[in-house]
Parts: C-alpha cells; sequence; structure tokens
C-alpha cells in the first residue's frame, strides 16, 4: 500500500505539496488523501483542483482519516506545533523550510518524533537542484582540495514579502525566508557544521512600504572544516527583475573552484508587457503525460516526492536508520536554524556568534 498523504497549509507553496503527492498517485506511489487548510476561501479553491476531503483543523484530519504521513507547509512559525502532534499521532512529517524558528522548538519536534519512531523530514530542495548535486559530489570526493571560502546569494523582487504573504512576512526575514536553504546546502556540501556567525543587515525600504521586516542581511558564517562563507539574502529587488529570484553560489578550495548560476540557466524570453524573463526550469516546469494529466518535474517536486518513497520504504519494512540519500533530517533542520537564530543574534548585538552558546 503507497503512503497516504495529508496536506496542511495549502497556500503559496503547498499547492506545490498537493500536486507532487498527486502526480505519484499517478504512479501507485503515494495516495492524497485530504488537505487542512484554515482559510475558507484557500480551502475551496484548492478542493475545487484537487477532489479530496477537505478540513478547516488539522487536527480534524488526523482524527478522521487514516493516514501514514503529512506534509506541513503553514507559515514557518507555525509548524511546531503542528509537527508535534502530528508525529505523537504516530504520523511521518514532511516539514517545509525552516523546520523552526527557534533552536528549542527544533530539538522539541526531534524529540516527538523519535519518541514516535517517525521519520521527520525537512523540505530543503536546494539539495536535489541538478548543479548542486555535482558540486556536493565534487567537494564530497576532495576534488576541490579543502575548501576554504565562498559566497552564496538569494535574492527575491520585492512582490514577495508585499503581496504574497504579508500577514506574516513581519515574522519573517530574508534569512529565515531565503537564507535557510542555502544554510543547509552549503552544511550539505562540505559535510560539516557551522561554529561560528556574524551578521548586519539593512531594514526600512520595506517598513516605509508598511511590512516591518529586514530588507536585506549579509551571514558570514565559519564553518567547522574551516571554510568561510558569506550569504547575501535580501526580498528587495525590483518588480521588473527578469525572474522572481536572483541566486547563486561559489565555493573555491585549494585545488579549485566551482561557480553555479542557478538563476540564469541559459533560457529567456522577451514577451510584452513582461519584458525580459529567464527561466529556472530545473526546479518546476509543466508537462501533459498520454492521458492529458499534468505533472510538474523538477527539484521543486524531486524533494516532495522523495519523502512519500522514504515513507514507502518505512510501511515496507525499512527502519528510520537504514534511510540513506539526500534528505534533510530533523537534526539538519536544527543545525540551520541555530545558523539563522545566530545571525539574528548578532544583528542585534553587533558581534559574531558561537553556535555552542547559543540556549534559545
Ligand atoms: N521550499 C520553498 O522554496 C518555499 C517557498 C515558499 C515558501 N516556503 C515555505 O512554505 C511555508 C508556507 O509558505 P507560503 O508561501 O505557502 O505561505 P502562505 O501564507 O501562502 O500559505 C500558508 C498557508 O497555511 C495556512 N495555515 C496557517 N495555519 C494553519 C493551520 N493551523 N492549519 C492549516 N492551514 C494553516 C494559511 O491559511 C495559508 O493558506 C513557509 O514555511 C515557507 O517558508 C517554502
Amino acid at each position: 500500500m503507497p503512503a497516504r498523504i495529508g496536506v496542511i497549509g495549502a497556500g503559496t507553496f503547498g499547492i506545490n505539496h498537493l500536486r507532487a503527492f498527486r502526480q505519484l498517485g499517478y504512479t501507485g506511489e503515494a495516495e492524497l488523501v485530504a488537505l487542512a487548510e484554515v482559510n475558507d476561501a484557500t480551502r475551496k479553491s484548492r478542493l475545487d483542483e484537487f477532489p479530496i476531503r477537505g478540513y478547516a483543523d488539522y487536527q480534524e484530519m488526523l482524527r478522521c482519516e487514516n493516514l501514514d504521513a503529512v506534509s506541513i507547509a503553514t507559515p514557518d512559525h507555525l509548524h511546531r506545533d503542528i509537527a508535534i502532534a502530528c508525529a505523537r499521532a504516530g504520523k511521518h512529517v514532511l516539514v517545509e523550510k525552516p523546520l523552526d524558528v527557534t533552536v528549542a522548538g527544533c530539538q522539541a519536534m526531534i524529540e516527538a518524533a523519535k519518541d514516535s519512531g517517525v521519520l521527520l523530514q525537512v523540505d530543503f530542495h536546494k539539495r536535489y537542484d541538478p548543479e548542486h548535486e555535482q558540486v556536493q559530489l565534487a567537494v564530497q570526493a576532495g576534488e576541490l582540495g579543502e575548501i576554504l571560502y565562498g559566497y552564496a546569494h538569494m535574492e527575491d523582487r520585492i512582490e514577495v514579502p508585499l503581496d504574497w504573504f504579508p500577514r506574516w512576512a513581519g515574522n519573517s526575514s530574508p534569512v529565515w525566508f531565503l537564507g535557510v536553504h542555502f544554510f543547509d546546502l552549503v552544511r550539505w556540501i562540505l559535510g560539516c557544521n557551522a561554529r561560528r556567525v556574524f551578521a548586519v543587515g539593512q531594514r526600512g525600504h520595506l517598513r516605509s512600504l508598511g511590512v516591518d521586516t529586514l530588507d536585506a542581511v549579509q551571514t558570514h558564517v565559519e564553518f567547522a572544516c574551516g571554510a568561510e562563507v558569506c550569504f547575501q539574502t535580501s526580498w528587495i529587488l525590483p518588480r521588473r527583475f527578469e525572474a522572481v529570484v536572483n541566486q547563486g553560489l561559489r565555493l573555491v578550495g585549494t585545488k579549485g573552484l566551482w561557480e553555479v548560476d542557478t538563476q540564469n540557466r541559459g533560457a529567456q524570453s522577451c514577451i510584452d508587457p513582461q519584458g525580459m524573463r529567464t527561466w529556472n526550469n530545473s526546479f518546476l516546469r509543466e508537462r501533459k503525460d498520454p492521458m492529458g494529466r499534468t505533472h510538474f518535474r523538477g527539484y521543486g517536486a524531486d524533494s516532495i516526492e522523495d519523502f512519500a518513497r522514504n515513507v514507502n520504504f518505512l510501511l515496507e519494512g525499512g527502519c528510520l536508520d537504514q534511510l540513506q540519500g539526500q534528505h534533510a533530517t530533523g537534526e539538519d533542520g536544527l543545525e540551520v536554524t541555530k545558523i539563522a537564530v545566530a545571525a539574528h543574534k548578532s544583528l542585534t548585538t553587533g558581534q559574531p556568534v558561537d553556535l555552542d552558546s547559543l540556549s534559545d
């Protein structure tokens, strides 16, 4: 029997979870059973597209549906309690990034999953980008030698905090929304944790437009292997920028360097009235199967599908300890949250922060 899955939070990104599990149903690898969404209008519009059962209250979904697993795509600060309740109900759990916005919250989520013997996976999909997979293989094979330093940037157009989720952008930041992606990616590529963080940032532009959050943050991370990596994040790019996201990575080692422009991958269009556009078709691209059903391919779907396959492995008798692969665990989520928490602490104090010193 394939994994029976429910999605909690069906907003802007939750739809990608619904799509990924629905298409696994076409191949018998998962069953998208139900969704829970508190917003009546959003729930109704999703149920129009996905003919499954819908709930306003995720607890009711847990009680009424015989689920093996859930995926959680609620706002960042609302992951924790839902994940803990689902784990305690014996469901395997996929959580959108970041795992939680506090270190203590991540630890509680990990404990709850351990106590119930369920999988806790975090949707850090940058690991599934084919360009990043190649960097990770090269670095892990020692082809670049010892990594000395690097640089990553991830920037969104200003419509993301202003139009996409103005209700909770004030509870988030460029670090929480964007930085965590690349913190996890670089940890995974290097195969080691961060030990020290220093950050500076800018605030004022978005505040003047009615959303009180940081405009940009530059986070300098020292990793345990000695590599020093700077992460530049912002969400104030102009609306006319050629893509919603601008992102890239550069790592330099004693034997070589690797650079990835993951925004402009070579595909461009120019159509009035949008003007110039670049396309990251590695993320999500749409295609029809011979039965006319829509599928979404790309690393944005791969990471979610990977969760369902991990759940199937467990349902077929596999053990959590045997789960090998790319997926980010609860512990990975915790290490990433430590970096983000340290970055915000450093922004406040103006001092570098040792990750060992974090108590929250
Ligand atoms: N992996 C990525 O690239 C990526 C991109 C965007 C967002 N995200 C993450 O996905 C999550 C959701 O972001 P979003 O942009 O979709 O936000 P959103 O505000 O568009 O959607 C969140 C949805 O959760 C619903 N919700 C809130 N509390 C709920 C509850 N208790 N039960 C059921 N539904 C509830 C809201 O009504 C809303 O529809 C965030 O953690 C965000 O950081 C990830």
